[in-house]
């Protein structure tokens, strides 16, 4: 079933979409986030039969290596807010020949299966863009099966240098960027999960991370509109047009500050949440 016609997304969901949309054709050039997908599902403890949800399941990496993992007897659901990262995905089924997989196109906050419950629910590379984080935790408590098991990869609050550097210097003139993107300290991720109602919540945490370019750190400067804290907002006029102008300088000499003869050191240290619905 498409459910793309049924999608109703905020302008929020709305510029995701649009994202991953022109991402989707070069997505899959580097091996960063097929690696995450792997990792979590080695410590999701994956068996044959199992029937798992994969949260923006992107071009496919999660859902296809558990529909593998699980067997014909077991299902894999992907959801995902980019029809064009899904239809990247679907190629790459029916290459393989998989038929326990099924996509949708939609809104992993705003799901609705009335008859069907997940062992598994595993997110990797997407938790960050979840817009109410407590909510959608809940949500998917629910739609688990008793002792089923949530997998959530995130970035650690360290990660991504562009983005913590504009973070810091924004916040100075008052303004709030990645408004949801945090997960913020383990023991406010660990109270997140459990406010949700899940139990047995380990936090493995694993330390990544390169030296970039000096191009690299700085394009965060032309993201800035995906780090609003009202995504709504155009990020012209978060500040006058001179403060901006100051920031924007600010931020260079920063990231000049930071960086060495290997480059600027950008920390992708990331984090495996895994987490159990008790009876
Ligand atoms: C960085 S990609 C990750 C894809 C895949 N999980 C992987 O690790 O390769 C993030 C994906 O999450 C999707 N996404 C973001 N918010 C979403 C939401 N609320 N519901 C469904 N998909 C969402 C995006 O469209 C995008 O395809």
């Amino acid at each position: 079933m498409d459910m793309s016609e049924l999608l109703d997304l905020n302008e929020y969901k709305t510029r995701i979409a649009d994202l991953y949309d022109r991402r989707s054709s070069t997505y899959d050039e580097s091996q960063w986030h097929e690696q995450i997908c792997q990792t979590l599902l080695a410590k999701a403890d994956i068996h044959a039969g199992q029937r798992i949800l994969d949260i923006g399941t992107g071009t496919g990496h999660l859902a296809i290596a558990a529909a593998r993992a699980i067997g014909t007897e077991g299902q894999t659901i992907g959801v995902d807010l980019s029809a064009k990262m899904l239809a990247i995905a679907n190629q790459k089924i029916a290459t393989l020949g998989l038929t326990n997989i099924l996509l949708y196109h939609g809104d992993g906050e705003n799901l609705t299966f009335p008859s069907l419950r997940f062992d598994r629910i595993l997110s990797a590379n997407t938790f960050p863009w979840i817009e109410n984080k407590a909510v959608a935790l809940r949500l998917w408590y629910d739609l688990l099966e008793p002792d089923g098991l949530i997998g959530i990869h995130s970035p650690a609050d360290t990660a991504y240098v562009g983005n913590v550097v504009l973070r810091t210097l924004f916040a100075r003139y008052g303004v709030e960027l990645e408004f949801s993107n945090r997960l913020g300290t383990l023991a406010m991720c660990r109270d997140l999960f459990a406010n949700a109602g899940f139990t047995d919540i380990a936090i493995a945490t694993e330390q990544h991370g390169s030296y970039i370019g000096l191009d690299k750190a700085a394009s965060a400067w032309h993201n800035l509109s995906n780090l609003l804290s009202d995504p709504t907002m155009d990020f012209s006029t978060l500040l006058p047009p001179v403060r901006l102008a100051e920031v924007e300088a600010e931020f260079r000499v920063e990231l000049e500050r930071r960086y060495s003869d290997r480059g600027i050191w950008n920390d992708l240290t990331t984090w495996y949440v895994i987490a159990k619905k008790s009876h």
